[in-house]
């Protein structure tokens, strides 16, 4: 049984335990880092966008607000086909009221490099509780370097930020973290500037705003053996029609159910396997999990495929280094396959994942541990000794979508009822996780 609770006082998910394998053709929602992609640079381009399979999740929502603000036209958002009117590189302007970027890191990182280029206008950029205490120097203090003028809480540190656009230099910026929000930041107030704009990371981060900046006309040079960007500024983005593929970090959660739940076959359609995103396949891999990649295809300038996953015998594995950035949203998901994987797993060099929605290396520690888990918190990861049975408690998302939908993953398998507070977070970047769950255990 799975079972929503909704009332203005409760916001619950209710899983049984369910002893019938999970089957089923499913489809997950647009990859969400693609989506807010596609509605910023359509409202920075010039003439129309099409956006066709838009994640319709509250991040890419927010996104689509700040922009309306700022003098884009959107039409409503549906999967179906989106229009952006976009109103060129000099086109934003100063918005009336403050720009509120939800719980969306994306969404405000992205939006700096923005507004900081843009002479002469004044903005305030904030989020909810969660973001307004999320890292915000790592996008500030490069930005500051090109001149930026930005003044937020915490010596600048956190949102509330107030920005006054400038006319920014271009930089060579040596990011310290392996982070595609950071480059993405800082490769659109290179778009702004004269002069080419380079950045340079310690490992490589997603790079789905390079290929989206290349497809709407922008001049850009990839240097692979270092991690390298470079951006020439002042160039005009033309309109495109783009298809965003399905969220393979969304698909993550239900590759672990079907490997992990006995008598399972499950056929993930249209997900997207770029490169830098298909950490959690390998470390799915390297665990046992039997999982095909069929139909493998290229859509709008990114890889598509369907995943077939089976039920599987895991076995425990260590997951560092380099790959780390290309699954760092799928950690929760992975903690969660440990516990089904005989031996330890060890995930090290993922630190990042305490600045995520939630701190998620003590959240997935805590909450997994109420279900009997064995899983203890490393500075930067987890160890997880798999085999102890799970058992249904009441757990808490922090509000974090990634953590309520894990959880609800471990619900499955767990013996009684596992109850997720503040379960309605999934719809960050998943509103429909719960029919989705429900088509699959039928
Ligand atoms: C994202 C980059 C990642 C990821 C986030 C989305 C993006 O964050 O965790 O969910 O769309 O650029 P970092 O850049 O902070 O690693």
């Amino acid at each position: 049984m799975i079972k929503l609770i909704k009332t203005p006082q409760q916001d619950q998910l209710l899983i049984e335990n369910n002893t019938n394998g999970l089957q089923g053709k499913i489809s997950v929602p647009g990859d969400k880092s693609i989506s807010h992609r596609a509605l910023m640079l359509g409202a920075i381009a010039s003439g129309q966008t099409t956006i066709k399979g838009l994640l319709l999740g509250e991040d890419p929502r927010s996104t689509a607000k700040c922009f309306q603000a700022m003098g884009a036209t959107i039409s409503e958002l549906n999967t179906e086909r989106v229009i952006v009117e976009g109103i060129g590189t000099k086109g934003l302007q100063e918005p009336k009221n403050i720009l509120d970027a939800g719980n969306s890191g994306t969404t405000m990182r992205l939006m700096l490099g923005l507004l900081a280029s843009q002479p002469h206008q004044f903005f305030i950029v904030t989020g909810d509780d969660s973001l307004r205490t999320r890292p915000m120097s790592r996008v500030v203090k490069p930005l500051q370097e090109m001149g930026a003028v930005i003044y937020g809480r915490e010596d600048n540190k956190n949102a509330p930020l107030a920005v006054v656009g400038q006319n920014l230099k271009p930089i060579h910026y040596h990011s310290p973290i392996a982070s595609a929000q950071v480059k993405s930041c800082i490769l659109l107030a290179g778009l702004m500037s004269e002069g080419k704009t380079t950045v340079t990371e310690p490992a490589l981060s997603r790079d789905h705003s390079e290929r989206m900046l290349r497809a709407f006309g922008a001049k850009l040079e990839i240097d692979p053996h270092s991690h390298s960007v470079t951006i020439e500024g002042k160039t005009p983005l033309q309109g495109q029609k783009v298809v965003v593929p399905g969220d393979i970090s969304s698909a993550a959660f239900w590759l672990v159910a079907g490997a992990i739940m006995p008598d399972s076959e499950l056929v993930i359609e249209n997900v997207g396997v770029n490169p830098t995103r298909v950490g959690v396949l390998e470390a799915l891999e390297m665990m046992g999990a039997n999982i095909t990649l069929e139909n493998q295809r290229e859509t709008a300038g990114e890889p598509v495929a369907d995943l077939r996953v089976k039920s599987s015998t895991l076995k425990g594995c260590t997951i560092e280094g380099d790959i780390i950035p290309r699954l760092i949203d799928e950690v929760p998901i992975l903690a969660v396959a440990a516990c089904f994987a005989k031996g330890t797993t060890v995930i090290k060099d993922a630190e990042e994942l305490r600045v995520k929605e939630s701190d998620r290396i003590s959240v997935m520690a805590l909450e997994l541990g109420k279900m009997g888990a064995k899983i203890s918190e490393l500075p930067d990861g987890l160890e997880i000794t798999g085999g102890y049975a799970l058992r249904g408690a009441t757990v808490d998302s922090f509000t974090d979508h990634r953590i309520a939908m894990s959880l609800a993953i471990a619900g499955l398998t767990a013996k009684g009822t596992t109850t997720i507070n503040r379960a309605e977070a999934a719809s960050i970047s998943y509103p429909t996780f719960v029919d989705t769950l429900q088509q699959v255990t039928r």
